[in-house]
Formats: C-alpha cells, sequence, structure tokens
C-alpha cells in the first residue's frame, strides 16, 4: 500500500519571504517523519525558492494549477513542463475554487490530468459537491460526473500516479468538517467506482485524501477511517505547528 499523503494547499497567501520562513520550520517540525509522504503547494511565485529549500527533505513540492498546453502563446499560463523545470512533483487539479471563479468544466479538468500525467507530473485530483448539491440527496451522482470526466482516457497505468481529493464545497475554508463517517462514505463511494473504470491494480495503488478544514483537532478522527489515504489541508497548511501536527496525525481506529 502506498504511504497516506498530506498536502497544503496554501492558496494565494505568502510573498516569498513568508514562504521562506514558513518551509523553513516546516522543515525542522517534521524531521524524520518517515510514515506519511507530504507535500506543499506554494503559489507559483515562490516556487522556486522554496525547491532550493527542499532539496534534502522528503517533502515533495506542488503546483496548484496547471495549463494543458506543453508552450505557446497562453499569456499568464504555466505548462506542466515549467512546473516540473521547477521541482514540482505533484499539481492540484479541479479545485473547486477553480471550478466556481475560473469555470474551468470538467472537460477541462480532464486535459489538465491527461497532459500532467504526460510529462510525469503526479494529480491531485480535485472533487467535490455544493452545500444544494448535498442537501438535494445529489452528492453521489454530482461526485460519480465529476471522476468519469475527470478520468476520461486515463490508462491503467497512469491511474497509480493521480491522487482523487474529495474536498466537500462545504467544507472549504468554513471551518464546517464532513463528519469522518460523510467523507468515508464517498470515498468508499469513489472506490467502487473506479473499481468499475479501472483493474484492480490501478485502483489499490490510487490514493483518495480528504479535504475541507481540516486542522489538528480533527485530523485523527479522519484518518482513522479505512479508504481516506491523507488529506489536503488548506488554512491549516500556513502555520507549521498545526501543519506539522495534521503530518504526525495519530494512528487509531481501523488504520492501526
Ligand atoms: P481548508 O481548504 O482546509 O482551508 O478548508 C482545503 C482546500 O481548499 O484544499
Amino acid at each position: 500500500m502506498t504511504l497516506p499523503l498530506i498536502a497544503g494547499n496554501w492558496k494565494m497567501y505568502m510573498t516569498i519571504n513568508q514562504a521562506v520562513e514558513l518551509v523553513l520550520k516546516l522543515r525542522d517540525a517534521i524531521k524524520g517523519v518517515s510514515n506519511v509522504e507530504v507535500a506543499i503547494a506554494p503559489p507559483f511565485t515562490a516556487l522556486h525558492h522554496i525547491n532550493y529549500l527542499l532539496a534534502e527533505t522528503p517533502i515533495k513540492l506542488c503546483g496548484q494549477d496547471v495549463f494543458w498546453e506543453k508552450s505557446g502563446a497562453y499569456t499568464g499560463e504555466i505548462s506542466p513542463e515549467m512546473l516540473k523545470d521547477v521541482g514540482c512533483r505533484y499539481v492540484i487539479i479541479g479545485h473547486s475554487e477553480r471550478r466556481q471563479h475560473f469555470n474551468e468544466t470538467d472537460e477541462i479538468v480532464n486535459r489538465k490530468i491527461l497532459s500532467s500525467l504526460k510529462e510525469g507530473l503526479k494529480p491531485i485530483f480535485c472533487v467535490g459537491e455544493s452545500l444544494e448539491q448535498r442537501e438535494k440527496g445529489k452528492t453521489i451522482t454530482i461526485v460519480k460526473k465529476q471522476v468519469e470526466e475527470g478520468l476520461r482516457k486515463i490508462s491503467n497505468g497512469q491511474m497509480k500516479d493521480v491522487t482523487i481529493a474529495y474536498e466537500p464545497v462545504w467544507a472549504i475554508g468554513t471551518g464546517k468538517t464532513a463528519t469522518s463517517e460523510q467523507a468515508e462514505e464517498i470515498h468508499n463511494s469513489i472506490r467502487e467506482l473506479l473499481y468499475d473504470m479501472f483493474n484492480l491494480e490501478a485502483v489499490k495503488e490510487t490514493r483518495i485524501i480528504y479535504g475541507g478544514s481540516v486542522n489538528p483537532d480533527n485530523i485523527d478522527g479522519i484518518m482513522a477511517q479505512p479508504n481516506i489515504d491523507g488529506t489536503l489541508v488548506g488554512g491549516a497548511s500556513l502555520k507549521a505547528d498545526s501543519f506539522s501536527r495534521i503530518v504526525k496525525f495519530k494512528k487509531t481506529g481501523e488504520r492501526q
């Protein structure tokens, strides 16, 4: 089984100086941790500096978004090759904030996933329902559609490099977390769906992580669920003490 993944999504926060300060603290705070994979997604402007600071550490660098073309006249965009060049191993794709504010469709998300995989970048592919969709009982239908369309044309061999992040939109940045059981139920449904789409070997390797108001107080309960293979952390990844506590989650319950 692959190691759990704890990824920090810094969003549009941190100047270069602030980012460097945070990484230096984080490096110390999680020294010696080897039972989880850790990734951080700083803003594009800080990637180069941070890549140097992470050189001798197991912390992986992650982009927050990517464009699907290799190069060309696309003002403002960043290609998978450029992310690789600056040291990224992972890239977040289809975050709900991009779907909401930048009109990213499942088709766009799919193109970004395909071109990232081709370049050897590992996508953290985000899916999740809005509050309205949950209240109407449409959670599974929505998530299923996002997964099916986002993973169109992905091969079994490529699937081992894909991480799916289930992030209910109503839980992002709101302090409202899905209960561990609510999250586990959706993770389980995603896993079942993947078994319909890919072979056993591929699905066994695919991590399904949870995101949405993850913090030091709820991390242990979340990670105790058998189908939750890590977390995507926003707000709580901006401080070394809270993020390191999340990275050092305590193994309880069924995961033991
Ligand atoms: P949050 O963000 O932890 O601040 O809710 C999670 C995310 O957007 O990935």
